[in-house]
């Protein structure tokens, strides 16, 4: 019994151990890239997107939806160093967002304000970061119809109200929503997040627990007319960073509310990718689980990153999968701290992990490095750091 005992306890802190040294072997090699894309990119007010393959950066203003990430990726090093070389870069890259605090034209305003602005707030205590937040949060509310009961994900060219499209990234955006709510007392920001997350959850799953990319509405009554798959390879497939943003998605609002639907949400989610037959074993998915070249498909390791991150956050709330979820995440990110996904240093202008795909239909971004695949992929690493119980 006691030599069992011993047995268990060197596998799990050989687990453990093994944990710790993906994320010491990451961050090394985090430290180093970023260093290299804040060196090439010298324009102060532009945000790295991709790595082109002809070995450029595609960049965005600050009014691209990625332009949150590089910054978020900065304080994330320094949450991780606590070196000042990175506050001081993080503040600078953060910067240029100020110009964001009132812009209304999108919804994205959760990765682009919240992710850079809650991890500064949260590691400066700076109020100028608070007041951004909940500055972005006022904008991010001006999208909402009462009618609909959603956020409205795009505009329509000429201004049309319909259709009124809902994507499933924008669950995504809710958290920003749930913490200016805590910020400023003020239960409007959350009570719109719950109701975009319950007309989500309504809405936007099939009964294989899948999600749609697109649900149209009409504005003016609030009925859905439709679905359309996006980034997906069509409208019935299941787009892999898709089901990513609605497993993340549903765990936060889980941990804001307390809600059991969403963490019933999350757990369904969960188990589709475990589960899915055509998950890689290294579970890095395709950029669509319904590709139709599988297995000679890209894969999308942004996908694979997010959803290393939501399960380990789920694994706290469900003690009986907890050791799925957590040994599953860990396998991801061992999968992209590994040769085939992580960047030698000095490699693609800074980026960290490889093999993200932006928009396949779009030809957009097709098996390159995406800012927010090393976004969630460092988000991921720290939770994995933290996570105290030893598996
Ligand atoms: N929000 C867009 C994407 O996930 O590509």
């Amino acid at each position: 019994m006691l030599r069992l005992a011993l047995t268990l306890c060197l596998l799990a802190s050989a687990g453990h151990c093994a944990a710790q040294a993906i994320v010491r072997k990451s961050f090394a090699r985090a430290e180093r890239q970023t260093a290299l894309l804040d060196s090439l990119l010298t324009a102060p007010d532009l945000f790295p997107a991709s790595w082109n393959p002809d070995g450029t950066i595609k960049t965005n203003t600050a009014r691209g939806w990625i332009s949150g990430f590089f910054p978020a990726d900065i304080w994330l090093l320094y949450e991780y160093t606590r070196d000042a070389k990175w506050l001081d870069m993080a503040r600078r890259r953060t910067a240029p967002l100020d110009a964001l605090r009132r812009y209304t034209k999108t919804h994205d305003l959760g990765f682009m304000m919240g992710c850079p602005c809650h991890l500064a707030y949260r590691l400066t205590g700076d109020d100028h970061y608070k007041q951004l937040l909940i500055d972005a949060s006022d904008a991010l509310l001006t999208r909402f119809s009462p009618t609909v009961g959603l956020i409205r994900s795009w505009d329509n060219k000429g201004g049309d109200p319909n259709p009124y499209r809902v994507i499933i990234d924008n669950m995504m955006n809710l958290e920003m929503l749930f913490t200016a709510s805590r910020l400023t007392g003020d239960k409007r920001y959350h009570d719109i997040a719950v109701r975009h997350a319950d007309n989500t959850l309504k809405n936007h799953f099939r009964p294989d627990n899948s999600s749609f990319h697109i649900v149209c509405y009409d504005a003016g009554t609030g009925r859905v007319t439709g679905q359309k798959g996006g980034q997906g390879h069509s409208a019935a497939s299941a787009w892999s960073r898709g089901q990513s943003w609605g497993l993340y998605g549903f765990t936060m609002c889980y941990r804001e509310t307390g809600d059991k639907r969403y963490l019933d949400r999350a757990v369904k989610s969960a188990e589709y990718f475990i589960r899915h037959p055509r998950l890689p074993a290294d579970l890095v998915p395709y950029w669509d689980y319904d590709a139709p070249g599988i297995p000679d498909e890209p894969r999308d390791a942004s996908a694979a990153a997010i959803t290393a991150s939501a399960l380990l956050e789920l694994a706290r709330y469900v003690p009986e999968r907890e050791k799925t979820y957590y040994k599953t995440a860990r396998k991801i990110l061992r999968s992209l701290a590994s040769d085939r996904y992580l960047i030698p240093a000095g490699e693609k202008c800074g980026f960290l992990i490889d093999h993200s795909v932006g928009s396949k239909p779009a030809g957009s971004q097709v098996d390159v490095p995406i800012i927010y695949g090393d976004y969630y992929f460092l988000e991921a690493l720290l939770r994995l750091k933290n996570y105290k119980t030893q598996k």
